[in-house]
């Protein structure tokens, strides 16, 4: 078999195939219906696993194995509890990727263009590089595109667990290899929410240490405060 030659197996869907076998390794797998497609490659027989591919993350497939996480979300603006998220996320995975959800059905306040951007201005003149899309669709479809094994999502309270329980079960119903790892959010954020933080805004109360300076702003300007 060549080196970059696939074989793809197919099979009832619910069943369980290894992640390798000998020199083939399973580098996507897909469900339609009942039915399961396991798609495994060949190891190049070249021995390229050398300290500096392995310092690219370049494996001995001459694959990236960068460990890249999606934390999505609407974003409605993004506050300090999102941020303690993504801070906490960046320190587990390789590169974090924020995917701002439309999500018109929550009739965000904010356009899309401006979460984006607030987020984007959170690392405005810092040395932290941010990587932060729009998102329409799937997420986990998403997650797929961008070579991402990993949806991180924070949890507050108990209260949060049953809805983000069927989220992940559901994300994992669609496509098993993305995980959803849930990442405790910092006491201090744990009652805070988007809709709280808008609600408070809007009758002018102080909500400058539960967002950035210039979300504050935004705030202010889209209630017409002073
Ligand atoms: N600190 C503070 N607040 C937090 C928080 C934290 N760490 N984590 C979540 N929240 C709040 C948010 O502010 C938001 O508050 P709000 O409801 O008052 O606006 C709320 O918790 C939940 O929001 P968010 O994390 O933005 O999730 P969401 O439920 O709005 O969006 C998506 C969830 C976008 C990830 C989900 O709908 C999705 O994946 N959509 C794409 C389609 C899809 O793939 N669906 C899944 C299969 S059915």
């Amino acid at each position: 078999m060549a080196s970059s030659g696939l074989i793809i197996v197919e099979d009832d869907a619910d069943i369980e195939l290894p992640r390798s076998m000998g020199l083939l390794t399973l580098i996507d797998q897909r469900r339609y219906g009942d039915t399961g497609f396991w798609l495994y490659r060949a190891a190049k027989q070249t021995n390229n696993s050398c300290k500096c591919c392995s310092e690219r993350g370049v494996d001995a497939m001459g694959e990236l194995n960068e460990r890249i996480a999606i934390y999505p979300g609407t974003f409605d603006p993004i506050t300090m509890g999102h941020l303690d998220i993504l801070n906490r996320a960046r320190e587990l995975f390789d590169r974090v990727i924020v995917a701002v959800a439309q999500h018109p059905s929550k009739k965000p306040l904010f356009s899309l263009d401006e979460r984006l951007q607030m987020i984007r201005d959170c690392f405005e003149g810092t040395d932290r590089e941010i990587e932060v899309e729009a998102v329409s669709g799937l997420i986990v479809e998403y997650a797929y595109q961008k070579g991402a094994k990993t949806i991180v999502r924070g949890l507050r309270a108990v209260s949060d667990f049953e809805y983000e329980l069927q989220l992940a079960l559901m994300n994992r119903r669609l496509e098993r290899h993305v995980e959803t790892v849930f990442l405790m959010t910092g006491f201090r954020w744990i009652f805070i929410s988007s809709s709280i933080i808008k609600d408070a805004a809007q009758h002018g109360g102080d909500v400058s240490t539960l967002v950035p300076d210039h979300v504050q702003q935004k705030l202010k300007e889209k209630y017409g405060i002073e």
